[in-house]
């Protein structure tokens, strides 16, 4: 069996709209839905929890007897990520094969979904990342560089991370006897306590961004009225902004 863990516990501080950026409504729907809808369109995925902020969780009560849905639950969150994590994992029965996906991640695909899984045939942890456009710089406690590593060997992490539930659940046992447990990623909760574990790194995509700042909101918006409006495609996008270019560059020499 395999479960989809929608994380939704947090409150979206920096966006700052008042409410968890998870309900932030776009094309009339929050973000939260079209993230279920994504996952429910995948084959692979069974069934499907959501843990959700404890504070606003009866705004999704609606979701909840959708025709054909794959939603089993919706739960409350706990005050980290972490711990919503650790919640979610108490409430799963067994040892099936478990993805953890950020629910402010709407953009996740079945391609993406799909990888995850495979690779849990072969890996017991699984994490997805894209290359860095940017050079990442490590920088010390001046905020002057300490290093620049090599951008070809660095990836930009994104979420769903994969597991055999009962990997992560050792993984979190063991970090539950470190006094000097700090918060990370589920795949760094293996990858500290659990470092006999492969951690399979499959290919995200650049529009499973997360929502994170307030410009990320539009930023959503504008990807969605790209994958849902034929007539705004990419390439038809792109090329009407090299004919505008070439119009600017005519004015300013003409
Ligand atoms: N998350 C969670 N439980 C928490 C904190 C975060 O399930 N206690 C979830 C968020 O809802 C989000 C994902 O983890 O879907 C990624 O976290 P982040 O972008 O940091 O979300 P927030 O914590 O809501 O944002 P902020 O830090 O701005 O408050």
């Amino acid at each position: 069996k395999t479960i989809m863990v929608l994380l939704a516990g947090g409150i979206g501080a920096r966006v700052g709209m008042g409410i968890p950026k998870q309900l932030l409504k776009i094309a009339g729907k929050p973000i939260v839905e079209h993230t279920l809808e994504a996952c429910e369109a995948s084959p692979l995925i069974d069934e499907i929890i959501i843990m959700m902020n404890a504070d606003t969780i009866s705004e999704l009560d609606y979701l909840r007897d959708r025709p054909g849905t794959k939603l089993t639950g919706i739960l409350p969150g706990g005050g980290t990520r972490n711990e919503t994590t650790q919640l979610a994992l108490a409430a799963i029965e067994g040892d099936p094969r478990v993805l953890f996906h950020d629910a402010v991640r709407p953009f996740i695909d079945a391609r993406i979904i799909e990888d995850c899984v495979r690779a849990l045939d072969e890996f017991d942890a699984v994490d997805t990342a894209i290359p860095s456009a940017d050079t990442i710089i490590q920088v010390d406690e001046d905020d002057c560089i300490a290093a620049i590593p090599r951008r070809a060997e660095l990836r930009r992490g994104q979420t769903p991370q994969a597991f055999r539930a009962e990997v992560l659940r050792r993984a979190y046992a063991a970090a539950a006897d470190d006094p000097d447990f700090s918060a990370t990623d589920d795949c760094g909760v293996v990858f500290t306590y659990l470092p006999e574990v492969r951690i399979k790194v499959v290919d995200g995509t650049p529009e499973n961004m997360k929502v994170t700042d307030p410009i990320d909101v539009h930023i959503a918006d504008k990807i969605f009225q790209l994958q849902t409006t034929p007539a705004v495609a990419l390439e038809d996008q792109l090329s009407a902004m090299r004919d505008r270019v070439v119009v600017v560059f005519g004015a300013s020499y003409g």
